[in-house]
């Protein structure tokens, strides 16, 4: 989402803590967003237009029994966001043709209905098209993508892979530093961690785009506070139990400045260069933390860091 311009009254608005009984219902959202990523991961090839995967998505929110939160959001003609290279968010499926090697963003959301309120799931992903998806277990584990693929220039996919690596390993260390850190700051701090320490290794530096941020969740996708993924001066909000937070790192490839489509929506890198999106949203308890939108509650993601989710199921 945009972050908020309103100073003092965007960061001292009210954040909606959630019952256990909600954080349930949370989850459950949470779990028809996990199932429409899998279905998405399953249909991403080479070839696919980007309109056939929002079919895709919007088949599983059906079958869930759930409903779309993108779809005619301010107008928003899709279940998905699909942001293809130099896309960095937003991207609206259409007759693009998805071909090998390119690095994609794909981010759907869903809610549910109890009891007359609607209670909303929203999570991030990327993939290098033509590549088998590395599951959370394996990331964890050091598994990274390798080999070539036909036709794809070697130093453009490793630099694609690089990135898209650095922003789940950015997404992962955010969520886990919310489980051991005191303030919402507990995120850029991380990312920007991250960040630093991967352009050290890598020989590059990756961008931490500042326009669009993360997000409270509950009764509406977007809600206070926002949760942003670099660091700024001044105290942020004290994590409490029966928060949930949206994290979506995005990073890129070259300069931070984005500019936006004549469609409204898409937002794209000035200079072309890639981008990488990855999102997921956590509850905090009084236990610890729950990645709603990781099937396993984010037990594998969240090990490298030694943090235990709390199950919610
Ligand atoms: N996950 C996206 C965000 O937080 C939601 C996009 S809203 C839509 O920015 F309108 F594009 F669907
Ligand atoms: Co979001």
């Amino acid at each position: 989402r945009h972050p908020g311009f309103g100073g003092l009254e965007v960061t001292m608005a009210r954040i909606e803590l959630k019952s256990a009984e909600e954080l349930r219902w949370m989850r459950e959202a949470g779990l028809v967003v996990v199932s429409i990523h899998e279905a998405l991961r399953a249909a991403v090839a080479p070839g696919i237009t980007t309109r056939e995967l929002d079919e895709v998505s919007a088949a599983a929110i059906a079958d869930s029994g759930a409903t779309s939160n993108f779809l005619g959001y301010y107008d928003y003609p899709a279940t998905v966001c699909i942001s293809v290279n130099d896309v960095i968010v937003h991207g609206i499926p259409g007759d693009t043709e998805l071909a090998a090697g390119d690095i994609v963003s794909f981010d759907c959301g869903a809610y549910v209905e109890r009891r007359g309120r609607q209670w909303h799931g929203d999570a991030a992903f990327s993939v290098i098209v033509g590549e088998p998806f590395v599951s959370d277990e394996d990331f964890a584990s050091g598994v990274r993508a390798s080999g070539s693929l036909p036709g794809v220039d070697e130093n453009v996919l490793r630099e694609r892979r690089q990135l898209n690596a650095l922003t789940r390993e950015s997404l992962w260390s955010a969520l886990a530093a919310l489980a051991t850190g005191k303030r919402i700051s507990a995120v850029g701090s991380a990312v920007e961690e991250v960040v630093a320490h991967h352009g050290e290794i890598n020989g590059w530096e990756a961008g931490i785009v500042e326009e669009f941020v993360g997000h409270g969740i509950g009764t509406s996708m977007h809600m206070p506070p926002d949760v942003l993924n670099y660091r700024v001066r001044g105290i942020q909000a004290r994590l409490k139990p029966g928060m949930v937070l949206a994290v979506e790192p995005m990073l890129v490839r070259g300069d931070i400045a984005s500019i936006t489509d004549d469609d409204e929506w898409t937002v794209r890198t000035a200079d072309g260069r890639d981008a990488a999106h990855w999102e997921h949203s956590i509850a905090i308890t009084e236990d610890g933390v729950s990645v709603l939108t990781a099937r396993d509650g984010g037990a594998a993601g969240l090990a490298p860091y030694g943090v235990t989710p709390v199950g919610l199921d």
